[in-house]
């Protein structure tokens, strides 16, 4: 997909954070993990969907910063699921999407990590959908590894503080290839932000639905860009 999507209605950037696997495996009277293993094959099938209608990229909110607050089983099963999909790579591998993990990788297991690096490696090539998925990500601590880079470089006297702008932020954030942030798509009927993308989402439209998110569908995702295709973007001009 290498043709622009401006003018064509189409967010050039769509975060998701994809929400309700816990109350979706409640009303069905099955483990969170049910949940949690119905909400990554959806995640798949819009993965699919946004390459298929000429998304440039999608950021994908898997697992928070806060998200290690859970029962140690509800974590375990959301890494043990992880780890699946990280080895079919996803099942991504025959198409032509590039995937970036983003967030912190300290925490999480080594072969967890690796497993992100090689998939990295693998598709970096590649030309389609940028498919950033976010794991053990924070907004916050996005910001702050930005600070801390900019104040060892500016220790090291590379840089004045005068230099730091945002061009100069932004190019340093974990986003930094994808194109502006257009719209986040929040499902589950919560109407927050939950640490996602602070410093992305300026001037991103919300669009918010009430669907669990293992009940979310393609034809969904297109109802929230025609909503997004309704908003007036003014960028605080008039
Ligand atoms: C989102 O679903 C998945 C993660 C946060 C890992 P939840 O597990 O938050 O589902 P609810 O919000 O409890 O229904
Ligand atoms: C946000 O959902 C994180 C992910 C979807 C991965 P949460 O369920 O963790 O957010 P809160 O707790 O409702 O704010
Ligand atoms: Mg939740």
């Amino acid at each position: 997909m290498t043709e622009n999507t401006a003018g064509t209605g189409i967010p050039a950037h769509i975060g998701i954070i994809m929400d309700g696997n816990g109350r979706w495996a409640q009303r069905n009277r099955l483990p969170r993990s049910s949940g949690h293993a119905r909400g990554a094959e959806v995640f798949r099938r819009i993965t699919r969907h946004c390459e298929s209608i000429g998304v440039k990229a999608l950021t994908v909110f898997a697992f928070s910063t806060e998200n290690w607050k859970r029962d140690r089983s509800e974590v375990e099963s959301i890494m043990n699921l992880l780890r699946r999909y990280l080895k079919d790579a996803f099942g991504f591998k025959k198409d032509n999407i590039r995937i970036h993990f983003i967030g912190e990788r300290e925490r999480l297991a080594p072969d967890i990590v690796e497993l992100m690096q090689e998939i990295e490696e693998f598709s970096k090539e590649n030309t389609g959908l940028i498919l950033n998925v976010a794991i053990n990500y924070g907004g916050r601590d996005e910001i702050v590894s930005v600070a801390r880079t900019l104040a060892s470089m500016a220790a090291r006297g590379e840089l004045q503080p005068e230099d730091i702008t945002e061009q100069l932020f932004d190019s340093m954030t974990f986003t930094a290839d994808s194109p502006p942030l257009d719209m986040i798509l929040r499902p589950s009927g919560e109407q927050r932000i939950s640490n996602f993308l602070l410093w992305q989402c300026a001037y991103s439209e919300f669009v918010y639905m009430d669907t669990l998110w293992p009940d979310f569908t393609p034809e969904l995702l297109d109802r929230a860009i025609e909503e997004y295709g309704r908003r007036s973007r003014r960028f605080g001009g008039r």
